[in-house]
């Protein structure tokens, strides 16, 4: 295993790049199944996640290459088998993403049922009862999900919770059956928007992009198509948030600025300085005072869930005390006991967390427990004094790529060894 040795307190200056969004990647790439011919998908992360749904894909029989340029070329001519290993699925429980798709072209799905995680149960309740809908019929058998349906056919489909995963299942289960589907209290996050687009390239028939109400007329076959991944707004954001941690001057290019609406506005009432143009955004901070700014997660266009820890790392530093409330996952504060560790001073109150600020961290060994909690140590370790050591980086490795590549280049003293 990796671990990541940051020598803290380096102010960042200049200009990082950042990637295709591995949330949009994951279903982009699950779409491909839907239709033969070769499909065309450009900056697709090169992460841990998406290489996984690469595997999974290879065992459905998708042949694909990667270009010089990163362009993935998906040849989906055959697919012949519909199971998803138990050992493949351990490791990402969004492969749940093939269930729809594999339904839709072969009637038939075999997915291991995802285990939960380490910020929750993380339960595909309303993926399976949605799909149920469609006309699938579910058995458990052996620890999998063994869909099948002659073929589906439109109906309505409510979501109790604005699911991300499962309003992605449902459209891709719809677009080919017999009818309308309406899908209500659909999730709206950008990542969405970025699946209906592909889909629609590929000849189905969706409208309500971007709404909580989306309607899909099936049709009968789909095409092969191109698609673009968009920029990874978390990614944004966390670059966004270890600027304004250590201090200094970045300009993060290749973004969505307008996919970030909340963070944005949490930065600018902490004080700090934001600007931005179609395809970047600039953070300053220069010895402004941090002000502490409470935030409560919610679905988007809300505050993020997969930037909770990462704020939380910041207001650590922040003068007054902040209350970081999180309404999606129910246990995603596990990086509250390694950011003690550096000295921040943070209690737990049921689905709260109360941050008391003006804490000067000091660098320390710590564990990454999850994908942003490792971020969240990446952003703390930043400003920290000293040398702060992560272990377990195989976490930070699912869903940012060259990490300490990119934040070297701009400043900060990071490096990766082996543990
Ligand atoms: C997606 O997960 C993202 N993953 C998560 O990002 C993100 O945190 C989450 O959406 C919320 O924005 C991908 O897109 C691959 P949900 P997803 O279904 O779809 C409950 C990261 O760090 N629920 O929107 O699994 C669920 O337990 C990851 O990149 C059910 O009860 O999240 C949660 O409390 C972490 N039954 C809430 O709904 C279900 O069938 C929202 O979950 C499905 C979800």
């Amino acid at each position: 295993m990796d671990k990541l040795i940051i020598e803290g307190g380096h102010r960042l200056s200049g200009e990082i790049r950042v990637d295709g969004a591995k949330n949009a990647a994951l279903p982009l790439l699950a779409a491909t199944l839907l239709a033969p011919g070769t499909h065309c998908l450009v900056n697709v992360p090169d992460l841990r996640d998406t290489r996984t749904m690469l595997k999974l894909l290879e065992g459905f029989g998708v042949s694909w290459h990667r270009d010089d340029d990163g362009t993935l070329w998906l040849n989906a001519d055959t697919v012949d088998n519909f199971e998803a290993s138990y050992e493949l699925v351990k490791t990402m429980r969004a492969s749940v993403l093939v269930l729809g798709p594999l339904l839709s072209r072969l009637g038939r799905a075999r997915v291991s049922l995802p285990g939960g995680c380490a910020i929750g149960a993380r339960p595909i309740n309303f993926h399976t009862a949605g799909l149920a809908a469609l006309g699938t019929e579910f058995f458990l058998d052996e620890g999998y999900v063994d869909g099948r349906a002659q073929r589906l056919s439109g109906t309505t489909v409510y979501f109790d919770i604005p699911s991300v995963t499962g309003t992605e299942n449902i459209l891709m289960a719809a677009v080919m059956a017999r009818g309308t589907t309406l899908i209500k209290n659909a999730a709206r996050e950008p990542e969405i928007a970025n699946l209906i687009d592909m889909l629609v390239n590929m000849g189905a028939k969706i409208s309500g992009r971007d709404s909580d109400i989306l309607e899909v007329v099936g049709v009968d076959e789909l095409s092969a198509a191109r698609a673009a991944v968009i920029p990874d707004r978390i990614e944004t954001g966390t670059f966004m948030l270890a600027a304004a941690a250590v201090g200094g001057e970045v300009k993060i290019m290749d973004c969505c600025p307008g996919h970030l609406p909340a963070l944005t506005e949490k930065l600018h009432l902490a004080g700090i300085d934001i600007d931005h143009g179609d395809d970047w955004i600039g953070v300053r901070r220069n010895g402004s005072e941090l002000k502490a700014v409470d935030v409560k997660t919610m679905p988007y266009p809300g505050f993020p869930t997969d930037l909770q820890a990462q704020f939380m790392a910041l207001m650590t530093m922040a003068r007054g005390t902040s209350i970081i409330t999180e309404t999606i996952f129910e246990n995603r504060f596990m990086h509250v006991a390694e950011l003690r560790r550096l000295g921040a001073d943070i209690s737990i109150d049921g689905h709260s967390a109360v941050v008391r600020g003006n804490s000067n961290l000091h660098g320390a060994h710590v564990m990454a427990t999850d994908l942003r909690a490792s971020a969240s140590l990446v952003v703390a370790g930043l400003a920290a004094s000293g040398i702060t050591e992560i272990s377990r980086l195989y976490h930070l490795d699912r869903g940012y790529s060259r990490l300490e590549e990119k934040l070297c280049r701009v400043g900060a003293k990071v490096r990766r060894e082996r543990e």
